[in-house]
């Protein structure tokens, strides 16, 4: 076998580029779980809640699902809690002051979670808004709105650089809000199976994520979108000192995209 014969052979065994036919009904599976989960978290932390409260929680509803194993660990955000991706500095920030971050009615959490479901992994983000706050609203409805137009935008035939500039440019267009990326918040990385001869720890995915090439969306890269990609850009109201994003894992070829969990979870 020449060397170009062996380079696309072993693209070709790469799960995050040409997932099989069984990938796809698992992460799809993983992803619709990972959903209901969420929604389950957001019903159980009621306003009058603290961050730590809604950690516990949390980690209760894993508990009752019999949920152990995490692509990344949960991130859940109270209020301005939901800022900590935004830079560096918040992150290292929000570390303190969980038991001063209170639900209040009107305001948000940022739930961030990505159990593994039948072997699979999922990421998933529900930003939820408990009551009504029409800004937050807007917020939220702008990065669902967002993420969306970005799933379906995206073919293989693009490389990584172009979808960079269109999403930039689809944000100036459409968005009152600042784009939080790289190195805290990527708009998009690429997502795949964990190969099975690694044995599971913390922070699996994310570790998993860095060995794979371009594992993330750059200005600079000209690799070309065939794959799985998480999508999330994460959008900030810096009045408010509140951000929203959600996260859709698609998988990405020459024609329409395929976006996972869409159905409900069905058991
Ligand atoms: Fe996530």
């Amino acid at each position: 076998m020449n060397a170009l014969t062996t380079s696309l052979a072993a693209r070709r065994k790469d799960p995050s580029r040409f997932p099989t036919d069984a990938d796809l009904i698992g992460y799809d599976r993983a992803q619709s779980f990972a959903k209901m989960i969420a929604g389950e978290i957001a019903a159980r932390v009621q306003p009058g809640m603290n961050e730590r409260d809604a950690v516990a929680t949390t980690a209760q509803v894993f508990k009752d699902h019999g949920i152990k194993d995490h692509w990344h660990m949960p991130v859940i955000g109270v209020a301005d809690g939901s800022t900590k991706f935004t830079s560096a500095g918040r992150l290292i920030k929000s570390v303190f002051g969980a038991r001063k971050r209170v639900l209040r009615d009107g305001d948000l959490i940022f739930i961030d979670i990505a159990p593994f479901f039948e072997g699979y992994p999922s990421d998933f983000t529900l930003t939820h808004l408990y009551g009504k706050n029409e800004r937050l609203q807007r917020l939220i409805d702008c990065a669902l709105g967002l993420t969306r137009r970005i799933s379906t935008h995206l073919r293989e035939d693009q490389h990584a650089g172009q979808t960079w500039e269109w999403i930039k440019r689809e944000i100036e267009s459409s968005c009152a809000y600042d784009l939080r990326q790289f190195p805290i918040s990527p708009v998009a990385h690429r997502f795949a199976k964990v190969p099975e001869s690694w044995p599971y720890f913390r922070e699996i995915g994310t570790v998993h994520l860095f060995v794979m090439g371009a594992p993330i969306l750059l200005r600079s890269s000209k690799i070309n979108m065939r794959g799985l990609w998480v999508i999330e850009p994460l959008l900030v109201d810096r009045e408010l000192d509140r951000a929203a994003k959600t996260e859709e894992i698609v998988f990405v070829t020459g024609g329409e995209t395929l976006i996972f969990g869409e159905k409900p979870f069905a058991g």
